[in-house]
């Protein structure tokens, strides 16, 4: 539409005039993701949001996402602007983990190694030993249960479940789950593959178990995105939110890509998975952020120093 377009030359005139780069996920909006591509921003799975933004040299990021991605990003770069489409925009693994009850559930645990996933506050990274995003968080693991560490983790009980049976190593989970994700049902992708014997699964861990049982590839987004392209399957069942059709189906023209059934978390569509804080994200609010200069993301110095290790321990981590 008309109105959509003007928006576009607004925030693209915006952006260059407040030398600020635009950084968007996959679950964010169509408009959204080609805007960050054709600006020279990027759209991407969190571990690379928080790499982006931390190497580039523009003096605001526009973070399209959720508040985790936008703290991550203000950690990072302190001395960075850092806006948001709107402050709103949270997620159910962080709303699901208090720091002050997380930080009780370490204190009876002290002789465990605190994993947090990156879906969390920076009050919560600034009590863990380690941060890390579903691209990461098998090897990390992995390297800490060679060197004999028990874990604690927090908040995602899945993703958690998921690592521990791919690591075998001794984790007490947090029980957290993202509202999106846990609406995927095996029955619904059984269906779906009887429909389709030849069509591979590809499926986000933040899903149940049972889900991420029926996967030929687990992953995060942009690690699915790549075995969209490198499977030699041309019918694709894809398990996570549908933001990641855009650049999927881009990535693989030729193939066909299917929604997993979800039983709908009402928010957004009824039958189909798309987390309701993503969506929150839009041309208007981001536009308004980078005119008025609201949605700006601050964490307090101390907080700020504290969260820092864990990320970039993540961020320093070599296989
Ligand atoms: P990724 O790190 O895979 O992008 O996941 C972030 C997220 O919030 C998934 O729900
Ligand atoms: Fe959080 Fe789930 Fe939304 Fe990702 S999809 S931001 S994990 S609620």
């Amino acid at each position: 539409p008309a109105e959509d377009e003007a928006r576009i030359d607004e925030i693209k005139r915006l952006l260059e005039a407040n030398n600020a780069v635009l950084v968007a996920h996959y679950y964010t909006d169509d408009a959204i993701q080609q805007l960050a591509e054709e600006t020279g921003g990027c759209v991407a799975d969190s571990l690379e949001m928080a790499r982006f933004g931390a190497r580039h040299e523009a003096e605001t990021l526009v973070v399209a996402g959720v508040r985790f991605m936008g703290e991550t990003a203000k950690i990072l770069s302190p001395e960075k602007r850092v806006l948001m489409p709107t402050l709103e925009a949270t997620c159910s693994l962080d709303v699901g983990c208090p720091a002050d009850e997380f930080s009780a559930f370490c204190d009876a645990h002290p002789e465990r190694t605190v994993v947090v996933y990156a879906n969390t506050s920076a009050a919560v990274k600034a009590r863990a030993d380690w941060v890390v995003t579903s691209s990461i968080a098998v090897d990390v693991i992995e390297h800490l249960e060679a060197r004999g560490e028990k874990i604690l983790w927090a908040p995602d009980k899945h993703l958690g479940g998921y690592i521990q049976k791919r690591t075998g190593a001794d984790m007490l989970l947090w029980d957290g789950a993202c509202i999106v994700h846990e609406e995927f049902k095996a029955k619904g992708v059984e269906d779906l593959k009887a429909l389709y014997p030849e069509a591979a699964v590809l499926v986000h861990p933040e899903s149940p178990a049972s889900v991420v049982e029926l996967a030929d590839v687990a992953g995060s987004t942009s690690q699915l995105i790549k075995a969209a392209k490198e499977l030699p399957h041309d019918k694709l069942i894809v398990a996570t939110d549908r933001g990641i059709f855009f650049k999927m189906q881009q990535a693989v023209p030729e193939k066909t890509l299917f929604e997993a059934p979800t039983a709908g978390n009402g928010a957004t569509c009824k039958s189909c998975a798309h987390c309701p804080w993503m969506a929150m994200n839009a041309l208007d609010n981001l536009a308004g952020a980078l005119r008025e200069g609201t949605g700006e993301i601050h964490v307090d110095a101390e907080l700020r120093t504290r969260a820092l290790k864990p990320l970039e321990r993540m961020l320093n981590f070599k296989r």
